[in-house]
């Protein structure tokens, strides 16, 4: 179970809505954190949308992101990482937190997010933030021999 101490010690932390001047930063973690990553084109994308998409800063370096849409009544969380160092610091745990509540605050009650079959760890985060297994999507994502099978992930609201 999630340790009491990690919010109050991630507040430390600055949350900013991701913008354009934020794109380097997150290119360098991704890179770092996705086998196939996300192109800087992909983020710029994902500007233009209207999406509840964040990132974390410490010290001036931005430490975390998370970004997400909302799709009718339902939130499609689209990408979460940690820079490499960071990680185990609860910094994943607060960025959900923070998800939760801008879904809350929109009316948004699900969850729903891909995860790729052999990222064990990335199962393991969701599964202690109340996520739960929905479906397989076969050969959903590029690997660097062929193709992998996602797993569907969803958190219901209260
Ligand atoms: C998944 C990720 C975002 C988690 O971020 P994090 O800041 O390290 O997570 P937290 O410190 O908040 O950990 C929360 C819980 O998740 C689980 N967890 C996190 N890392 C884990 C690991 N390496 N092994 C097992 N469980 C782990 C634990 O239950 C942990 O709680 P605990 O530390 O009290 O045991 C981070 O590992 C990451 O950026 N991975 C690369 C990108 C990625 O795979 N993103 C998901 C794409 S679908």
């Amino acid at each position: 179970m999630r340790k009491e101490n990690q919010i109050s010690q991630a507040n430390n932390y600055i949350i900013e809505n991701f913008s354009e001047h934020h794109l380097d930063d997150v290119m360098e973690i991704e890179v770092h954190a996705n086998p196939t990553p996300w192109t800087k084109q992909t983020f710029e994308k994902i500007l233009e949308l209207r999406s509840q998409s964040f990132v974390i800063i410490l010290n001036s370096q931005i430490v975390g992101f998370c970004i997400a849409n909302k799709v009718l009544d339902e939130c499609h969380l689209q990408n979460i990482s940690v820079a490499d160092t960071m990680r185990r610091q609860g910094i994943g745990n607060f960025m959900l937190d923070i998800l939760k509540k801008r879904m809350n605050l929109a009316g948004i009650t699900v969850v729903l997010l891909e995860v790729r079959k052999s990222n064990k760890v990335a199962q393991d985060f969701y599964r202690e933030n109340g996520f739960q297994e929905l479906s397989i999507r076969k050969d959903y994502y590029q690997t660097k021999n062929g193709r992998e099978d996602a797993i569907i992930m969803r958190l219901k609201g209260p």
